[in-house]
């Protein structure tokens, strides 16, 4: 009997350690599917997503209280609640106790930003910035609308939070001082009538799983390997080559597009290898793929010139420059006509035959590297067009060595416009519409065009400045188009500026448009501060930008840190407005990316802040009464 137990026992935790490991969807809830990572039992899904299953209906639990899920996308990795009820007779919400609907931090889950946040039974205003609670605040026709709103038309005032602003990811925030009553609206257009608005609801998003936790090879199956991880140093079931971590279905699946997308990624591998691999031997190796690759390199030159030679009869498309022509235009690449050398070769200024002014760069001679990354950025800028990204007018690419001929930006880069001597110090609009303009150039590669271009070098010494301090994006050498637009991340080495990289792109080599958004949100500080990115004058813990600044604000100084120039003579309007910019850099080096905003969303929030300072003469004769 006791032996029985005892195999009984065995079982079990066989069982539940199994579980841990392969993904067991839990049981359909009634008839609403339970989709991975999500767990009603602690047998199934995975514990860090549990729910509740309540006779037929899901709920979603987060402190005391309890909230019904209404829908739930596993693909979006996204669920919608219904938000707190009324307490009966009140505008009051049953989760006040609990200051409004709290998630907690430590769990995977957050709050997105599609989110319309409306607030009643406001009496103090809850803090201009945030809130709109003007007449034509979009609550209104929520609460003349909504029947079981309408208890709250006799409440002092209702308000929306806006959307895009500085948003607690974990929390909608009631306060018995302020405002006692919230509801919310997923992916509403407010300027539609409220018959057409959707039923009330708070998006939620989870974080997808990582893989499972191991102590042993025994804890993996067959297409995974028990390895240290990157960043927490935990060990995790990692998958093995040809497989891919599926979040979704919480496990490795077999890598269909890696195996075809290798042969590319190859290139760019060798080099990374390159600095591992040491000794003499490799010398020949390496000098072996070298040969192999120029002339590789040299092929797809040819190639992509036929290619860039046959578009170019439709659209917008670039001119082909003669070498001969490019020679004369920069007076044989004279040295009073550079104007900047990177890694990857050098600017130079020219001027075309018919009087145009071009920039020229030319990547450095039998350097494939450099050559591959010409390439790149021709492809790349030949189908955008964009009022915020450098134009290229055309290039060069006979076979020795190719060129790119770009408009000339008369004002030079942002980095000189910050740091570089000399230079007045830049006016807060000058700096707020650069940092629109750039936002909007990013923005647009991430969403408008297709497939999606991630930047992957963001810096203040690739933003140009034109006669008119309007801001392109230049430099797009290291960015990457996705080759499938639904694809949620690419593997690369990790390459960028120190800085100005994501670090969990720097851990985890996964491409995101939030890596993008990281390296804009050190570049808003720059802005803010007039600090470099990486300052070695700086103390020791000081000299990344971006944690010293992280520091500086819990500390509640973010005060200190703006500018002085910029402090020098502005209202509190004004540093109400700076501070913003600065949230919202820090909400853009959020460490977890799901928790950074979008660039459209980070776009629409300076454009926010912008008017804000425009119409501060307006705000100022409100008085306190709003
Ligand atoms: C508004 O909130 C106050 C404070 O909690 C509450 O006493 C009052 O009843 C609420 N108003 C309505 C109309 O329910
Ligand atoms: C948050 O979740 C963690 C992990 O499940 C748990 O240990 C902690 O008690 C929770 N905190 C609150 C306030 O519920
Ligand atoms: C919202 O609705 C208005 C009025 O119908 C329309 O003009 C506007 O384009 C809509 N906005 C969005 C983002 O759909």
């Amino acid at each position: 009997m006791f032996q029985i137990r005892i195999m009984m026992m065995i079982v079990v935790v066989l069982m539940v350690n199994a579980a841990c490991v392969v993904a067991i969807r839990c049981p359909d809830c009634g008839k609403t599917p339970v989709p991975y990572p999500l767990s009603t039992t602690p047998l199934c899904g995975h514990q860090s997503y549990k729910i509740r299953c309540d006779m037929g209906v899901l709920k979603f639990v987060t402190g005391r209280y309890t909230y019904p899920i209404i829908s739930i996308s596993q693909k979006n990795q996204r669920l919608v609640i219904g938000p707190s009820d009324l307490l009966p007779n009140t505008c009051v919400t049953s989760d006040l106790g609990n200051e409004g609907l709290q998630l907690n931090t430590s769990l995977p889950f957050t709050i997105t930003q599609s989110n319309t946040v409306l607030f009643f039974n406001c009496t103090e205003p809850t803090g201009k910035l945030a809130y709109d609670c003007s007449p034509a605040s979009a609550c209104n026709p929520c609460q003349n609308g909504l029947p079981k709103m309408s208890i709250c038309r006799k409440t002092p005032r209702c308000c929306t939070f806006r959307k895009g602003s500085y948003t607690n990811l974990y929390s909608i925030q009631l306060n018995i001082d302020r405002c006692r009553a919230y509801s919310s609206f997923v992916n509403v257009n407010t300027s539609l009538p409220f018959t057409k608005w959707p039923n009330p609801g708070v998006e939620l998003m989870w974080a997808p799983p990582p893989e499972p936790p191991c102590s042993s090879q025994g804890h993996c199956d067959s297409t995974s390997t028990c390895r240290d991880a990157h960043d927490d140093g935990a060990r995790r079931c990692f998958c093995n080559r040809k497989f891919r971590w599926d979040a979704n279905a919480g496990q490795c699946t077999k890598d269909l597009k890696k195996v075809k997308a290798k042969r590319k990624v190859l290139g760019a591998t060798a080099v990374c290898i390159g600095g591992t691999i040491s000794v003499a031997v490799v010398f020949a190796i390496t000098m072996f793929i070298r040969r192999q690759r120029i002339k590789a390199a040299r092929k797809r030159l040819a190639c992509e010139r036929q290619k860039i030679l046959r578009t170019s009869g439709g659209g917008k498309s670039s001119k082909i420059f003669a070498s001969k022509e490019i020679k004369k235009a920069t007076n044989n690449f004279s040295s009073a006509g550079l104007l900047g050398v990177g890694g990857f070769g050098q600017v130079y200024k020219g001027v075309l035959d018919d009087g145009t002014t071009v920039a020229v760069k030319c990547p450095k001679l039998g350097n494939t590297q450099s050559i591959d990354q010409v390439l790149n950025e021709v492809r790349i800028l030949c189908q955008v067009n964009h009022k915020n990204l450098v134009q290229l007018l055309g290039c060069c690419v006979e076979l020795e060595q190719p060129f790119l001929v770009y408009e000339y930006i008369q004002n030079g880069s942002l980095y000189d416009h910050l740091h570089g001597k000399n230079k007045r110090p830049l006016t807060w609009s000058e700096r707020l519409s650069i940092a629109r303009d750039t936002a909007e150039g990013l923005s647009y590669l991430h969403f408008s065009a297709s497939p999606p271009i991630y930047h992957r070098d963001i810096k203040s010494s690739n933003i140009l400045l034109d006669s008119r301090m309007r801001a392109k994006v230049a430099d797009f050498g290291l960015s990457r188009e996705l080759a499938q637009a639904d694809v949620t991340h690419v593997t690369t080495c990790a390459q960028g500026t120190l800085g100005y990289m994501d670090p969990d792109y720097y851990w985890n080599y996964q491409l995101t448009d939030k890596s993008d958004v990281y390296s804009f949100g050190v570049l808003l500080l720059e802005i803010l501060t007039c600090q470099r990115a990486i300052d070695f004058c700086r103390p020791t813990d000081d000299v990344n930008l971006a944690a010293y600044i992280k520091r500086i604000v819990s500390e509640e100084k973010m005060v200190d840190a703006i500018d002085p120039s910029l402090k020098k003579d502005a209202t509190p309007l004004e540093i109400d407005a700076m501070k913003a910019f600065g949230f919202l850099a820090m909400s853009c080096l959020e460490e977890k990316r799901e928790n950074r905003p979008c660039m459209k969303e980070a776009s629409e929030e300076i454009e926010y802040i912008m008017g804000i300072v425009a119409t501060r003469l307006e705000l100022d004769d409100d008085g306190p009464d709003n």
